[in-house]
């Protein structure tokens, strides 16, 4: 497989938690949460004000490599790199976004649901972008066809994921990780579940195995 910026930062890693963190304070033990159920990175979305300070607490928990989700403007770029963000998601394609990361020096993952927004990200020079949102794009069939015209493009696939279709991405040559809020969502985190989170991480961990 070709050399992929965000491969290098993910370590192999392939479950990418994609997290909604509505307080600062569940930052700490979401971190340990994930950490100690096998997940070696995360992605923090920029859509609760406090993100930015989110990012900073579990980039310093040391256990996981963190990353910015939700990243619409070079304004939260700057301050999701600022704060500890290894690499930058975006929902779809914006290239103001995509050369303000290469000015960071970390990698950005744009999203992309058709073949013209594939080529986009390959104009730019990008190797690896997110399929979003993939169930409601089609899932696994839909990777496959988009996938087949684009040999050097490596994909994360994020978007109504869960535990029953992550296995059928990850077998295709072409997907780096899944991502997914299953793990640790909005409704976990206010109640304070880490038990359930850490055990949901620990499953979805166990199905990246080869
Ligand atoms: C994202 O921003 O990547 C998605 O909201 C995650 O998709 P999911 O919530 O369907 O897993």
């Amino acid at each position: 497989m070709t050399h992929h910026a965000l491969s290098a930062v993910l370590a192999g890693a392939r479950l990418l938690p994609v997290l909604t963190v509505p307080s600062v304070a569940s930052a700490g033990p979401l971190a340990e949460a994930l950490a100690t159920g096998g997940a070696r990175c995360a992605e923090v979305t920029f859509r609760t004000p406090q993100a930015e300070q989110v990012v900073k607490v579990m980039a310093a928990h040391g256990g996981l490599t963190v990353g910015a989700g939700t990243v619409l403007t070079t304004e939260q770029a700057e301050r999701a790199v600022a704060a500890g963000a290894r690499f930058l998601v975006s929902p779809g394609f914006d290239i103001e976004v995509v050369d303000k990361g290469r000015e960071l020096g970390v990698p950005v993952v744009p999203g992309a649901a058709t073949a013209t927004e594939l080529m986009h990200a390959l104009k730019a020079g990008l190797d690896t972008v997110k399929l979003f949102p993939a169930e409601p794009l089609g899932g696994i069939g839909t990777l496959r066809a988009l996938a087949a015209p684009f040999p050097q493009m490596g994909f994360v696939p994020t978007g109504g994921i869960g535990p029953e279709q992550m296995s059928a991405y990850l077998a295709h040559p072409a997907v780096l990780a899944v991502g997914g809020s299953w793990l640790a969502t909005r409704a976990h985190l206010e109640r304070g579940a880490y038990d359930e989170i850490r055990r949901l991480t620990a499953e979805a961990v166990e199905r990246t195995a080869p």
